[in-house]
């Protein structure tokens, strides 16, 4: 039975592990599609009406997935170090951490507005919604792992 004690360790490890991974895995793809409409609304790239909607509906598509789970306890950074940037203080105050999840949400809908509707209406679109992003990250992530 002793051996039983760090095998259960070891899978308890192996899933908040796992739940890293899909978190940052979330935020990677998210950070691609916005990548994507940057690049447009900075002029790098071309403007493209089918194109920025379909990055934009792309973000709609990744939030509409029930990531609480991605919040799982044990998955901070004072939990993991070196495995994330997630910062304690979302599991102490998820409240405030929720209302940056809703102002991000409100910013994408009015993107996802806008995308299809010329350069000049998605460049401050764009940048309302990179907004949102950077004020969670401001709070609630760490600048390094
Ligand atoms: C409600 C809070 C919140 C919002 C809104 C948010 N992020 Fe994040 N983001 C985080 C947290 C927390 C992490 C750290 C995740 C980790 O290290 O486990 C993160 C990490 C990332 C990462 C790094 C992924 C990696 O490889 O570790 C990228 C890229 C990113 N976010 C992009 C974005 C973009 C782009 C937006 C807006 C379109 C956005 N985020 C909106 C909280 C947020």
């Amino acid at each position: 039975m002793i051996a039983a004690v760090p095998a259960t360790m070891a899978l308890a490890q192996t899933a908040e592990n796992e739940t890293v991974k899909a978190r940052r895995a979330f935020y990677t793809m998210l950070g691609f599609e916005m990548g994507g409409l940057a690049a447009m609304a900075q002029g790098k790239v071309d403007y493209d009406a089918e194109a920025a909607q379909a990055h934009a509906a792309d973000m709609v598509t990744l939030t509409g997935l029930h990531t609480a789970d991605f919040y799982a306890p044990g998955t901070s950074k004072d939990d993991l170090p070196g495995e994330t940037r997630a910062l304690p203080v979302i599991w102490e105050d998820m409240g405030a951490f929720q209302e940056k999840g809703q102002a991000f949400g409100a910013a994408l809908a009015e993107l996802n507005t806008a995308a299809g509707e010329g350069l000049d209406a998605l460049r401050p679109a764009v940048g309302k919604l990179g907004g949102a992003c950077k004020a969670c990250h401001d709070d609630f992530r760490a600048a390094d792992f």
